[in-house]
């Protein structure tokens, strides 16, 4: 069942601002000045669409999301969002930089499949990903983190959070060409892909 928090938006945005405290921000700033101005942005999975606020005023927006509260939420604020699957990729809006924040351990295994499939869409993709360093976490403390992040779409339990390790395996996978860059903000690694050609 999913959990409480993504049944409230305002308690969502509060719950993220306790767990990454002031790297919260500084990690969408960062998203935002990587894009920078005049791009048509297009964020997969968007939630209450914490980022559009840190985007240049001259970048267009359009986040998805399945997450119903989560849209209407965003659409009550002039954000443009809608309430589809991130995995339709054939209805992707066309973009100059797509956004995958706080998203690939909610869809593992398909997180590859996205990723393929976004790199195919845009020209430059920006992961942020929570992480742990790399070592084991007990399993009855991973059971709680995972059911306080059930957004009650994925129900795969064997979602996970990236360590340092596993990070740098699946930016192996799509080849050391297309990675801008890699970096850590508080709990996250940020990871730019740029393919450098028209979508
Ligand atoms: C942790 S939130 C991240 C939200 C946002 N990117 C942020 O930075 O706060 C994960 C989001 O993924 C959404 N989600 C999961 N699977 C999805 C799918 N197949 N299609 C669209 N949204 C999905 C959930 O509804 C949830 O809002």
């Amino acid at each position: 069942m999913c959990s409480f928090i993504y049944r409230h938006p305002i308690l969502y945005n509060k719950m993220l601002r306790l767990i990454h405290r002031k790297a919260l921000y500084r990690r969408y700033r960062h998203v935002a000045d990587t894009i920078g101005g005049g791009k048509k942005v297009f964020e997969l999975a968007c939630g209450t669409a914490l980022i559009h606020r840190f985007l240049h005023n001259d970048c267009k927006y359009i986040g998805w999301d399945l997450n119903a509260r989560f849209v209407q939420h965003c659409k009550d604020k002039g954000i443009n969002a809608k309430e589809r699957d991130i995995f339709d990729f054939n209805g992707y809006p066309k973009n100059d930089v797509t956004i995958v924040c706080d998203v690939l351990h909610h869809i593992f295994p398909r997180d590859r499949q996205l990723v393929e499939n976004a790199l195919k869409k845009t020209k430059k993709l920006i992961i942020v990903e929570p992480y742990h360093r790399a070592f084991r976490i007990p399993e009855f403390i991973m059971k709680r983190i995972e059911s306080l992040d059930d957004d009650g779409i994925n129900k795969d339990p064997s979602r996970y959070m990236w360590n340092i390790n596993k990070c740098k395996e699946f930016l192996a996978h799509f080849g050391d060409k297309i990675v801008l860059s890699t970096r850590r903000i508080g709990l996250d690694i940020i990871a730019v892909f740029d393919r450098g050609v028209s979508s």
